[in-house]
């Protein structure tokens, strides 16, 4: 197959296996970008993806070698492998929920003052990427003809150097990022700054959503590591005797099979049973948000807004509900478990001021929902809500329009979601801090004429069917291509 030779790497499984009453294996897929869309990718091109298993009944379905074939549907649409490490609990802690989840996440989203200290965590978050170093160096050993080694997040920022010291200059390592990079002014306040450029920099081609992160990146290593020569122009890095390619390449969504999905019985069926078993009016008209429960996504000052577009414009009370699905995540970490409940809180005090006996304001639910209901809200929905405080590039905004119909709904986009970079046009933009704003965009978004709605709308679903998953894919591994045949032609 096509993927023979490629090895993926990131923390999140795409699959994770669990026991149910019954004592049955069952099998859950997490919430994430990251895993959504490269689960996609690996159904097309079959490899071997290394991330760390969790729980018995993940130890349980895998083969001596660690191996378990997913996705369990497989025969739908091709099967890959996935290979599964083992992390103590002391690991996860420090690897996971501190250093990348309390330091790395919110500095590369400039959330400084919700950086927490580290402690032995940084060794943790060194060990756990030696091992991941260590797996991959294995499949790219047994993997066909020259590997592909394609590396994913803030997680292992240190695993291509250390991949790089056990595998020579064999494999190619590529490594997508795909969340921001900060400014240096921010990125400076990382304790761990010099190693982590240093890791980065032993792969040949570093990818980033936009060109933005890329620039960031390029001018924190020419100022945060003495000796790297960096031309920010060409996008390139040499250091320690190696050049990385620094390229920006948007991830997109599987458009077709979204807009399939979206006009599927399941979405139709689903959408009818959620507006009664949620009591809302067949008539109503709706707002959707869609979002891990991360503080970055924006949903309280989200949240702020709906309020003052129900203050100022009673002709909305009764007429339209805003339904935000959240996903919990990472609930163990502080600063998660204070912003579900701040959301909550925020839930409860907007249908507290407003909502009558037989009309809610807000429908909030933390309920998993499956793809084809999801798609079918989005296609139901008068306008998709997605206003994140900081975003590397959002796939929700994406699908949100991949799924629109014939008479589709208004896009109302944060400025500050890397996929704004590309849509911001057709999208009605808003600064999420700005409540009145938000309100007003709200507004015209809701009371938009239905030529203007039309004309926006398609531009955006062109824009996203010419940059969809597989188009990305095509992005990526061409300028693979190109890094591997620049090092064909150094002597
Ligand atoms: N998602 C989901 N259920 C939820 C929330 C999110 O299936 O309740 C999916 C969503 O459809 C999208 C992904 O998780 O595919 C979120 O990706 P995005 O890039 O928007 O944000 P991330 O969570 O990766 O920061
Ligand atoms: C973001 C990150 C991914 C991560 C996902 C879900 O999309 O970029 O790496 O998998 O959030 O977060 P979690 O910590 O649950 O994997």
């Amino acid at each position: 197959a096509a993927g023979d030779g490629l090895v993926v790497a990131s923390n999140r499984q795409p699959y994770r296996h669990d026991y149910g009453d019954d004592g049955e294996v069952t099998v859950d897929r997490p919430a994430g970008g990251l895993t959504a869309g490269l689960d996609e990718v690996m159904r097309r091109v079959d490899g071997t993806w290394i991330a760390w298993g969790d729980g018995e009944a993940d130890a349980a379905v895998v083969d001596g070698d660690d191996t378990v074939a997913v996705p369990p549907d497989g025969d739908a649409g091709g099967t890959y492998t996935l290979r599964r490490l083992w992390l103590d609990g002391d690991e996860v802690q420090g690897y996971y929920y501190e250093l990348s989840n309390q330091v790395l996440w919110p500095l590369c989203h400039a959330a400084l003052a919700t950086v927490e200290s580290c402690g032995d965590a940084w060794a943790d978050y060194r060990r756990v990427n030696e091992q991941f170093a260590d797996a991959m160096a294995a499949a790219a050993t047994d993997a066909d003809g020259d590997p592909l080694v394609w590396l994913h997040d803030y997680h292992l920022a240190l695993a291509p150097r250390q991949l790089r010291e056990r595998a020579g200059a064999g494999p190619t390592l590529a490594h997508t990022w795909h969340i921001p990079w900060p400014s240096w002014d921010t990125f400076r306040a990382c304790p761990n700054r010099d190693a982590l450029l240093d890791g980065l920099l032993g792969n040949d081609l570093l990818v980033f959503h936009v060109p933005r992160y890329c620039e960031n990146f390029l001018r924190s290593a020419d100022r945060g590591l003495d000796g790297a020569a960096v031309d920010v122009d060409a996008g390139t890095v040499e250091y320690r005797g190696r050049t990385t390619t620094v390229r920006a390449a948007p991830m997109g969504v599987p458009a077709d099979r979204i807009r399939e999905q979206a006009g599927s019985a399941e979405a139709a069926g689903f959408r009818a049973a959620f507006r009664k078993n949620r009591g809302i009016d067949r008539d109503t008209r709706l707002a959707v948000g869609v979002d891990r429960l991360d503080y970055t996504k924006g949903v309280v000052q989200r949240l702020d807004a709906f309020e003052r577009l129900f203050a100022d414009n009673p002709r909305y009370r009764g007429e339209l509900t805003f339904v935000q699905i959240g996903t919990e995540s990472r609930s163990a970490i502080p600063a998660y478990a204070d912003y579900q409940e701040r959301v909550e809180a925020a839930v409860d005090r907007v249908n507290d001021r407003f909502a009558t006996d037989d009309w809610r304001p807000v429908v909030y639910t933390t309920d998993m929902i499956s793809n084809e209901g999801l798609a079918g809200l989005y296609r139901e929905a008068d306008l998709g809500v997605v206003s994140p405080v900081r975003d590397g590039m959002n796939l929700v905004a994406q699908e949100y329009v991949a799924a629109g119909a014939d008479d589709p709904g208004v896009l109302v986009l944060s400025d500050q979601a890397g996929v704004h970079d590309t849509l911001g046009e057709w999208a009605v933009s808003v600064r999420p801090h700005d409540t009145n704003g938000f309100a007003a965009a709200l507004d015209d978004a809701l009371s938009m004429p239905e030529r203007e709605r039309r004309r926006r709308a398609n531009a955006l679903a062109d824009g996203i069917e010419d940059d969809d998953l597989d188009s990305w894919l095509a992005d990526v591994l061409s300028a693979v291509a190109g890094v591997a045949s620049a090092d064909g032609g150094v002597p």
